[in-house]
């Protein structure tokens, strides 16, 4: 199972709780980058956005593979990867969405890179993957109009029809 999304969707947050719910191992694979290469602002600050991206593919390849039954919440920027689309065809990928005004109320901009300079950047970026969100989502739940332990509930439930089915 795997939970992506824009930044600020919750996908950290309600992740954990959903892989509590079921019983299975929590990875995300922003905190795995930051265990090994420290925070993803210097990352992106010392050797660029390319280079982030690259150690994310693989970060996200290795976390996906894994046979040990486990929810993995990606990074927003991880659908960008055209290797990373191909192997959440083969997954239940849950996209968690949410909106500018939330999100820009509710996150850690120093944490992230990409709306440090320009906070209106967050739509823009939306719009521009949008559809590769659609393209590998099996479903999607908004995180906005209910709190974080009901809406944890819900993917729990839906991902436990889902598995059984
Ligand atoms: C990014 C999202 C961040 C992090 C990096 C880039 C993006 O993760 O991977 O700052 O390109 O959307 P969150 O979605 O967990 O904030």
């Amino acid at each position: 199972m795997v939970f992506i999304g824009p930044m600020g969707s919750g996908k950290s947050s309600i992740g954990r709780r959903v892989a509590d719910m079921l019983g299975v191992d929590f990875v995300d694979t922003d905190s795995e980058i930051v265990k090994t290469h420290g925070a993803i602002s210097d990352v992106f600050t010392n050797h660029g956005e390319a280079f982030f991206r690259d150690l994310e593919e693989h970060v996200v390849q290795d976390a996906l593979v894994s046979s040990s039954p486990r929810l993995v919440a990606l990074g927003g920027g991880a659908i960008l990867s055209a290797k990373t689309r191909e192997l959440l065809k083969g997954v239940t990928t849950v996209l968690l969405m949410t909106n500018e005004e939330t999100v820009l109320n509710r996150v850690n901009l120093d944490k992230r890179p990409l709306l440090r300079e320009d906070p209106n950047a967050w739509k823009r970026i939306l719009d521009e993957r949008m559809p590769l969100y659609s393209e590998v989502a099996t479903v999607t739940f908004d995180t906005v109009h209910a709190p974080k332990d009901k809406i944890a509930l819900e993917i729990t439930n839906w991902l436990r029809n889902e598995h059984t089915r």
